[in-house]
């Protein structure tokens, strides 16, 4: 290499140091602020109001998913269980755990409702009917989706929590972080064993948007 070569690759060397780092810095700065602290910030993280537990209550107590969330008779869904199913029990405490007096002192006592939190729940434009995905109907094909097996085909599979999973919520848009995405619908509504008339299963848009 020459003198006059070695200079001028000097002088690329230090141009790349002055101009391509910090760039990259830039970049890989904004990236991460992009990646993972927006969404971070994007959604605002709440516990329930009582630290419930399902294994508690399915697994020590051997209460069945449809103890507390059933179909009624007119094809509507219960949903979460109101304060007079707990009390049905828990007119009294029944052990001494700070979670159970809390919830004593709080709602029980007081007959106040639990503002509980539903991490499936969907826009106002959604509609979805848990008639139409019942172990009635699902069960005809498939004899393994049955009680907790079908629930956590879209739900979090609760029937081990100990404690309920943090809440998380756009704070844009007040939507849940947890719910089922219209993508995840579509792809089980698309199933070739659904779409061969066997089943009801669409994905016109009215179907699911009212
Ligand atoms: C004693 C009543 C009770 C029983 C029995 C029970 N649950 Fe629950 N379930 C609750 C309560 C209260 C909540 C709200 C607190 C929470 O999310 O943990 C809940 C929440 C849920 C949710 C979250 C819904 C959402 O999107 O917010 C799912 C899913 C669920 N239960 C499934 C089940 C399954 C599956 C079983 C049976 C294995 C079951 N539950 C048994 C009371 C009960
Ligand atoms: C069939 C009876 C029964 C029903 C119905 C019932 N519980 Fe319980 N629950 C129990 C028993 C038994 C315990 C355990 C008490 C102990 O030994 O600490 C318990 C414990 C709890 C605790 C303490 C934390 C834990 O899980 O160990 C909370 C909180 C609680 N229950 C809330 C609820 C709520 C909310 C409902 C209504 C959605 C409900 N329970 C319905 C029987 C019941
Ligand atoms: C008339 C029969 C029938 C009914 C009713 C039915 N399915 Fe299916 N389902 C099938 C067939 C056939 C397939 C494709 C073969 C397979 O993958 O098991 C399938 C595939 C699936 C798959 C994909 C399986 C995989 O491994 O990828 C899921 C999940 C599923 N069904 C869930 C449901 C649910 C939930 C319901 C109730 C809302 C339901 N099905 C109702 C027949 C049915
Ligand atoms: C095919 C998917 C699917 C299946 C299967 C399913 N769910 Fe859901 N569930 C949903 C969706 C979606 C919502 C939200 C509905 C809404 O906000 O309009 C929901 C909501 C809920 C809620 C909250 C209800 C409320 O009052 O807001 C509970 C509790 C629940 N489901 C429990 C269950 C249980 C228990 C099972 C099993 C027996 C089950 N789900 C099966 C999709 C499903
Ligand atoms: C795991 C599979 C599966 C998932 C996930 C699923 N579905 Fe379905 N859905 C079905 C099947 C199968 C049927 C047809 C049941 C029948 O034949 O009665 C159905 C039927 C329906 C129906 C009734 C259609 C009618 O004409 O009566 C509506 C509405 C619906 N789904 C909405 C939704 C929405 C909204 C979601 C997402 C939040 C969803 N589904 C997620 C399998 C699924
Ligand atoms: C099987 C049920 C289902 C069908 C069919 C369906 N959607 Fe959706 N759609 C959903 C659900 C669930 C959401 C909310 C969750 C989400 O944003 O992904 C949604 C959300 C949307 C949104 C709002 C998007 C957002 O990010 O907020 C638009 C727009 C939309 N759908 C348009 C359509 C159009 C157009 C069709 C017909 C081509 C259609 N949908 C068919 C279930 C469905």
């Amino acid at each position: 290499m020459s003198d006059s070569e070695a200079r001028v690759s000097g002088k690329r060397n230090g141009m790349f140091l002055s101009t391509a780092v910090p760039f990259l810095v830039g970049l890989v700065v904004l990236l991460g602020f992009g990646w993972i602290v927006f969404p971070g910030l994007l959604y605002e993280k709440k516990e329930q109001p009582v630290a419930f537990s399902h294994k508690t209550h399915v697994q020590d107590q051997g209460m069945a998913c449809t103890e507390c969330h059933f179909l009624r008779k007119d094809g509507s869904f219960a949903g979460l269980p109101d304060i007079d199913s707990c009390a049905s029990c828990h007119a009294a405490p029944l052990g001494d755990t700070e979670a159970e007096n809390l919830f004593f002192a709080d709602y029980i006592e007081k007959n106040k409702p639990v503002p509980w939190l539903v991490y499936a729940k969907q826009p106002d434009n959604v509609f979805f009917s848990h008639a139409a995905h019942s172990e009635e109907v699902c069960g005809t094909c498939h004899a393994e989706l049955a009680g907790p097996a079908l629930c956590a085909t879209c739900h979090m599979d609760m029937q081990n929590m100990d404690t309920p999973p943090v809440h998380e919520q756009n704070i844009l848009t007040a939507y849940s972080k947890q719910t089922m995405k219209m993508e995840y619908c579509e792809r089980c509504h698309a199933n070739p064993g659904h779409t061969d008339g066997s089943t009801r299963a669409s994905n016109a848009c009215f179907v699911c948007h009212k």
